[in-house]
């Protein structure tokens, strides 16, 4: 937008998410001059802090190469920090008046990125609503989960949201949609003949959406026990996912209508009962290292004897034309045994066997991470004088395909969609509350049954009702496939 001027605003500059993320985000987008060229940054938080006391606390996430050093300076140099309260008039006029100053009088943009705690979300929203708002210019706002706590308090947030901006003001951040795979998700459904006959019930057994962290939630656990991993990655990331898997074709590319079709899906899912979930917490492991030996319950922020669950695994039926009886397995655990996110679809066994029960299923793994990968598992003759078979793969690995890309990260994308007004890798309101129906009754049951999760220890594949759980539905998980990296 040439040199319109723009102001991208971080409240909560001094906090965890800015220092670790936004901060970071906006120097990339800043040296590989992706942002516009009359951008200015304002931080904003309680603490009374100067642009130099922001920038050592950044530095660390910054990964400034020596040769970027000057252009380093001149990010700084375009930064402003203001210390303010979250609930002052006073203080709100004042942030816009720098704002203003910058702008010059002409016509100029605002974003707002809201890193801030739930509890002062409804005042800063108000008061950037009263006196911050752009003049001559869009004003946005991004904002991220939690997005309330269940359905009753995300309703009343997002009505709360409506009252003061526009829809297409409110970028709801799921940053798993900023990631290459899950954006490449379309691409390989709708701009494949080969995928598209075979997407349903007639030819898919199930579907496994994964997600796996090797670590706990050491020092987050306060955070964490309000949320569990249904909340905090299930309910949002996963489910994400599993509407640009399940979702019909859209009309166009345009954002609302994607956004109507993952919207229209999630409809035909009903709420989630506990029969269909299995629950897990972490415990110590006495001979691991380091933060392995201790459990969930070990973290001192944690409250004592909490239910909270670590690992969470759900089926889900989508009850239309296309998934009637294909089973969607949401599965996503804290302190397991490797990091991972992926979806599998597993094809159903070949109808007519004539190599006497030797096949494996055909299976297509789309990788999120680590090493983005599209690959497919399919049967093939042993090569040579034999007339035997065996499992292989179709494989597009991005690290050996594409060796010189360079794959931003989901934030550079995500915030840089904002500046140009893409809301197509957004949450829109009528989303977010399908989510919610979907998991809020199971939420409340296990909260209010203080279900107990079972154990599995840290640094497994979590527990073992969990496997069970898959081959009930369906899945099947052979162990003698090995998918080998860069061959
Ligand atoms: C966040 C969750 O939304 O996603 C974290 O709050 C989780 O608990 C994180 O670790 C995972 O993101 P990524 O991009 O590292 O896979």
């Amino acid at each position: 937008e040439g040199s319109v001027p723009h102001a991208f605003v971080t409240m909560g500059a001094s906090g965890d998410l800015a220092t670790k993320k936004i901060y970071p985000t906006l120097w990339w987008l800043y040296r590989d001059r992706l942002l516009p060229s009359n951008t200015t940054f304002y931080g904003y938080a309680r603490s009374k802090m100067t642009v130099e006391e922001l920038r050592k606390k950044c530095h660390q996430y910054m990964n400034v190469k020596p040769e970027e050093e000057d252009r380093y300076e001149q990010f700084w140099k375009l930064n402003n920090y203001i210390a303010g309260s979250y609930n002052d008039h006073g203080d709100f006029k004042m942030l816009n008046q720098a704002l203003i100053r910058h702008e010059n009088g002409i016509a100029a943009n605002r974003l707002f990125y809201l890193a801030l705690p739930p509890s002062v979300f409804k005042d800063v929203t108000v008061l950037i609503n009263n006196h911050c708002m752009g003049k001559n210019g869009w004003t946005r706002v991004i904002i991220e989960k939690p997005f309330g706590h269940d359905a009753d308090s995300s309703l009343k947030l997002s009505n709360h949201l409506a009252s003061l901006f526009k829809e297409e003001q409110l970028y709801r951040i799921d940053h798993y949609l900023g990631k290459e795979m899950v954006q490449n998700l379309m691409t390989l459904r709708f701009g494949n003949r080969i995928f598209s006959p075979t997407w349903n019930r007639e030819c898919i057994s199930s579907v496994l959406i994964s997600f796996k962290e090797p670590f706990g939630t050491m020092g987050r656990g306060g955070y964490f026990d309000q949320s569990g991993i249904i909340r905090d990655v299930m309910q949002n990331h996963l489910l994400q996912i599993l509407s640009l898997v399940a979702m019909e074709k859209p009309v166009s590319i345009h954002p609302d209508d994607i956004r109507n079709e993952k919207v229209k899906v999630l409809r035909f899912i009903s709420p989630l009962k506990l029969d269909d979930v299995i629950l897990g917490q972490y415990t110590g492991d006495p001979v691991g290292e380091g933060d392995a030996k201790f459990g969930y319950l070990d973290d001192l922020t944690v409250p004592e004897g909490s239910c909270t669950a670590t690992y969470a695994l759900a089926v889900l039926k989508i009850n239309n034309e296309r998934w009637d009886g294909v089973p969607f397995i949401l599965r996503c655990g804290k302190a397991l045994n490797e990091r991972k996110a992926e979806v599998r679809i597993q094809y159903r066994d070949v109808p007519g066997d004539i190599f006497g029960g030797k096949l494996k299923r055909n299976e297509l793994v789309i990788r999120v991470q680590p090493g983005e990968a599209v690959y497919i598992k399919m049967m093939t003759k042993t090569p040579g004088m034999t007339f035997d078979m065996e499992e292989t793969e179709l494989d597009l690995t991005y690290g050996s395909r594409y060796k010189e890309v360079k794959m931003p990260d989901a934030y550079e994308r995500l915030i840089l969609d904002v500046f140009c007004g893409s809301q197509m890798h957004f949450v829109r309101s009528d989303e977010l509350s399908e989510a919610w129906r979907i998991f809020t009754p199971l939420l409340h049951q296990i909260e209010s049954e203080k279900v107990k999760p079972l154990p599995y220890k840290y640094g497994s594949r979590g527990p073992k009702e969990a496997d069970a759980k898959c081959s009930e539905f369906d899945f099947r998980y052979y162990g003698s496939y090995k998918w080998v990296k860069n061959h």
